[in-house]
Formats: structure tokens, C-alpha cells, sequence
């Protein structure tokens, strides 16, 4: 069969109508993927598997909400959109507005987001203004803006954003044959743990998985406003996606790890990185730092012995590690240059 994208994957699950314009790159089905390597690093008792969302169009899981915010918006006469972004969000929306034909105002914190972000809002032909300043404010403004003029918000609180990200929630059930014991994933702005929290539970109300998993979501150190239960002003951290400090799903996140009897806690810039690297060269799956926050977040909860063995462990990796590839380049070994000769480069091999 040939997958033709959330909306027509989840219509009934979805606000949609057969009047709902469909704008799709054909995202979600990404892959769910066992690791058996970094599951015997980090502890063998347990069974890691990994949501790839990396590989969806635009290389994030911001495609699954951006389909239904673009069709949505370009149902109700929308002419152009806007959005603010750490880099993913803008991408998404700049690749859906292009395919809708609509304009694309995106919002970036000057030189805070990964150049193949910026690379992505720009040849989609998005409008991009980068403010002297963090998301937090870039988002306050997009708001005002959207308030006073006809211009669609696509940030997640735009419903329909998470309405689509819970998809991906739909597929993990469908992958497992039934529902993880921990679902693990980084936490930015909050609207993605809430998301996955909806469709988990729509499918339990639905009787189609027969209990739910502990939400565990995972700030970054110096951006975690929720682990430290006030704004943070200035937040910081070298993953950037998440370098957020005053999350506009922050209720409905800390619900979600409530409800769940998980948890919303973090990790640090260290933690992280060592998390992205293990990925890499264990498993061959290459995310960007701030995916790497859900594999760093099961090896601190390892740690502190959360685990007592058998349990099903899902990470969500929200983005491709190309998107920055400056990040992967400076943590890695740089290549030798020789002559080009045989006996050199046989050389380097050691033969
Ligand atoms: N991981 C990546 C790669 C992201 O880009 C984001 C958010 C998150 C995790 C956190 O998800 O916000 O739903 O808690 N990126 C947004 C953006 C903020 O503008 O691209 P969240």
C-alpha cells in the first residue's frame, strides 16, 4: 500500500472533512527500530526502541502537525502563516506553506538554530526575520502578531499541530502491538509529550492497547523551566531545538507526566552529547542533540535504578542529526589527509 500521510492514515482520528484540503508531504510511518547494541550498553534487562522522526520530509516530527496546520489553515481561507521557531518548526511550515502556495513569516533567534534549519525556511521561500532575542519572545510576538492581523499561528498552540503529532503515538502502538511501558522524549515547548499523552490515551479509550505508558520527558540542564517550576530568562543549552525556557504547553506536559505516574526531569549538555555519540556509532542512527535528550534521560533513570527489567522503552528521535552538521563534525575525529597513494593511505589502515 502506499502511504499517503497522517491525515489519510488517521482521517477518523482527526479534525478533518472531505472538504479539508489535504497538504502533504506524505509524512509519518518513520521507522521504529529495536536497538540491541545500545540496550546491552546501557542495561540488558530492558528493551529499547527507537521512533525515528528524523525521517519524516522535512527530517523532524514537526510534519505530522504541520499537515494538519497548513490543511486546516488552508481551509479556513488562510493566505499566509507564522510561526517561531528554534529552527524545526519553521522548516516544516516553510516546506507546507510552499507546497500550499501560501506566504511563510517565520521567527528565529539570531544565530541559535542549526544552519540546516535556516538553510530549509530559506529555500522554501519563507519570509525569515531572526530577532536579537530567544523563542520565548519570538513566540510572544508571533502572537501578537496573529491577534491584530490575518495571519495563522502554526505553533503548537495551534490545535491542530498536536492533533497531528499524536499520530505518531497511533504508530508506536501499532509498531509494539500494544503500548510501552516509558515513553521517553525531549521536552522543548511542551507540545509534543502532551501530543503523544492524547493519542496514547485516545487509543486506550478506543480499547485498541489495554493500558498506557509513563510519560518521561527531558529538558535540557540550563533550559528547564518545568523541572525548576519557574521561567527561565535566559535559557541555554548547545541543543538548541529545546533552548527553551518558558514552554507554552508547560500545563498540559506536566499533566501528561502526572497523569501517567512519569516524570518531567533533565539532563545536562554532557549528558546529552555522550547520548548522541552512543547513537551513532552503536546503533548507525544519526538525530540531532536534542533527540539525543530521551536516550540520555534512559541511562540517567538506569542510573538512579528506575528499570527492574522486561520493560518496553520507547524514545522518540524528533530530528535528523544533518541538520547540524557543525554539531557532528566538532564532537567527532577529523579525517587524515595524505597524497593520493596507495602506500599511504595503506598507511593510515595499519597494513
Ligand atoms: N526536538 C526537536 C528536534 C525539536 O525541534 C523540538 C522543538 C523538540 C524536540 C521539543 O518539542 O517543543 O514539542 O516540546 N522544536 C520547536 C521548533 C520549538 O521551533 O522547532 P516540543
Amino acid at each position: 500500500m502506499h502511504w499517503k500521510g497522517v491525515i489519510e492514515q488517521y482521517r477518523e482520528y482527526l479534525s478533518v472533512t472531505d472538504k479539508t484540503p489535504v497538504i502533504t508531504l506524505n509524512e509519518g510511518n518513520t521507522p521504529f527500530i529495536a536497538c540491541k547494541n545500545l540496550t546491552k550498553a546501557i542495561n540488558p534487562d530492558i528493551s529499547i526502541y527507537l521512533k525515528f522522526e528524523g525521517a519524516n520530509p522535512t527530517g523532524s516530527f514537526k510534519d505530522r502537525g504541520m499537515t494538519m496546520a497548513i490543511s486546516k489553515a488552508v481551509e479556513d481561507g488562510a493566505q499566509a502563516v507564522i510561526c517561531a521557531s528554534t529552527g524545526n518548526t519553521s522548516a516544516s511550515a516553510a516546506a507546507y506553506g510552499a507546497r500550499a502556495g501560501i506566504k511563510v513569516f517565520v521567527l528565529i533567534p539570531e544565530g541559535k538554530i542549526a544552519m540546516g534549519k535556516l538553510a530549509q525556511a530559506m529555500i522554501h521561500q519563507a519570509c525569515v526575520i531572526q530577532i536579537e532575542g530567544n523563542f520565548d519572545e519570538a513566540l510572544t510576538i508571533v502572537k501578537g502578531v496573529a491577534n491584530e492581523y490575518p495571519v495563522t499561528i502554526v505553533n503548537s498552540i495551534n490545535p491542530y499541530r498536536l492533533e497531528g503529532q499524536k499520530t505518531a503515538a497511533f504508530e508506536v502502538c501499532d509498531h509494539l502491538n500494544g503500548y510501552p511501558d516509558y515513553h521517553f522524549l525531549p521536552v522543548g515547548n511542551a507540545g509534543n509529550i502532551s501530543a503523544y499523552w492524547m493519542g496514547y490515551k485516545e487509543f486506550h479509550k478506543l480499547g485498541k492497547i489495554n493500558g498506557l505508558p509513563k510519560m518521561m520527558g527531558f529538558q535540557a540542564a540550563g533550559s528547564a523551566p518545568i523541572v525548576l517550576g519557574h521561567v527561565v530568562e535566559n535559557p541555554k543549552t548547545i541543543a538548541t531545538a529545546i533552548r527553551i525556557g518558558n514552554p507554552a504547553s508547560w500545563k498540559m506536559a506536566v499533566d501528561a507526566a502526572g497523569e501517567s505516574h512519569g516524570a518531567i526531569d533533565m539532563v545536562t549538555d554532557e549528558e546529552i552529547l555522550e547520548a548522541y555519540s552512543m547513537l551513532a556509532s552503536l546503533e548507525g542512527v544519526f538525530c540531532e542533540a536534542a533527540s539525543a535528550a530521551s536516550i540520555a534521560g534512559v541511562i540517567k533513570k538506569n542510573k538512579e535504578g528506575m528499570f527492574s527489567g522486561g520493560e518496553r522503552v520507547v524514545c522518540t528521535l524528533t530530528g535528523h542529526g544533518l541538520k547540524d552538521t557543525e554539531m557532528a563534525i566538532n564532537l567527532s575525529t577529523r579525517p587524515v589527509t595524505v597524497k593520493a597513494d596507495k602506500g599511504e593511505v595503506l598507511r593510515v589502515l595499519g597494513y
